[in-house]
């Protein structure tokens, strides 16, 4: 059994290394922003009943415009940084739900299936992350100079949709915001606060959208995707 979920939708950032004119999570893919690609994974996922998405300030009613009719949704102003945006999303999200998926904005490949798999591994950890092998060797390097090959048996790269039990997440932002702390991973939020977290086998398609190439790459498989 899954428990009653919410998610969190992360929409709040400028998009800065993308450098197109509106904020990244406004983008068009496939004729549909990225907003909304990552909404409808969300709500296909039969345990989410609504989402709360953190907005870039003055952008918050185009966000509620493009949602309507794509279902249950509240929209927040973001924070100054992902985990501001975050803490925003926590004060609406209604103190009935037991588990919180965290998700970008800028990933809108994520297949409801994913959201379903990060929520069921909640039943023996207080927050659920989806990750990757790490492909290449990794090398530590400063100032141009290698100082040495880090073994990659033990390094993963995260993804989003990320699950938590509700009061651990509120938790770990609470402690994290008095301790100064300003992550921009939430599973890393609670590591930091010491809560349980597991991984699950991510998703390759699942990548997020962070440079024009990127953007290119996911116009490609919108289109894979769309011929079958
Ligand atoms: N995000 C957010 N609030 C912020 C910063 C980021 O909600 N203050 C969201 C973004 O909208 C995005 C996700 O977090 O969906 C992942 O962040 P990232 O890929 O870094 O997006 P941006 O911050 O928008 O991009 P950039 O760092 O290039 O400016
Ligand atoms: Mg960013």
């Amino acid at each position: 059994m899954t428990p009653a979920a919410i998610a969190i939708v992360l929409a709040g950032g400028s998009g800065e290394r993308l450098g197109e004119r509106t904020p990244k999570a406004f983008v068009a893919l496939g004729g549909r922003p990225l907003l909304v690609h990552a909404a409808l994974a969300a709500l296909a996922c039969p345990a989410i009943g609504s989402i709360v998405v953190a907005a870039p300030e003055g952008l918050e009613d185009l966000a509620h415009a493009m949602l309507e009719g794509v279902g249950a949704h509240a929209v927040v102003t973001g924070g100054a940084t992902r985990q501001g945006s975050v803490r925003a999303a926590l004060e609406v999200v209604p103190p009935e739900a037991e588990a919180i998926v965290c998700h970008d904005a800028a990933r809108p490949f994520a297949r409801p299936e994913l959201f379903t798999a990060v929520l069921s591994a909640l039943q023996d950890a207080d927050g659920a992350v989806p990750v990757l092998p790490v492909p290449d060797t990794v090398k530590r390097v400063r100032g141009g100079i290698v100082l040495g090959t880090e073994s990659r048996e033990e390094l993963a790269l995260a993804q989003t949709p990320q699950a938590f039990s509700a009061s651990a997440l509120r938790e770990a932002h609470r402690r994290a915001v008095e301790a100064g702390v300003d992550l921009t991973d939430d599973a890393a939020v609670l590591e930091w606060a010491g809560f349980r977290v597991r991984a699950i086998p991510g998703d390759p398609a699942n990548f997020k959208i962070t440079t024009p190439d990127d953007l290119a790459r996911a116009e490609l498989h919108a289109g894979d995707l769309a011929r079958g």
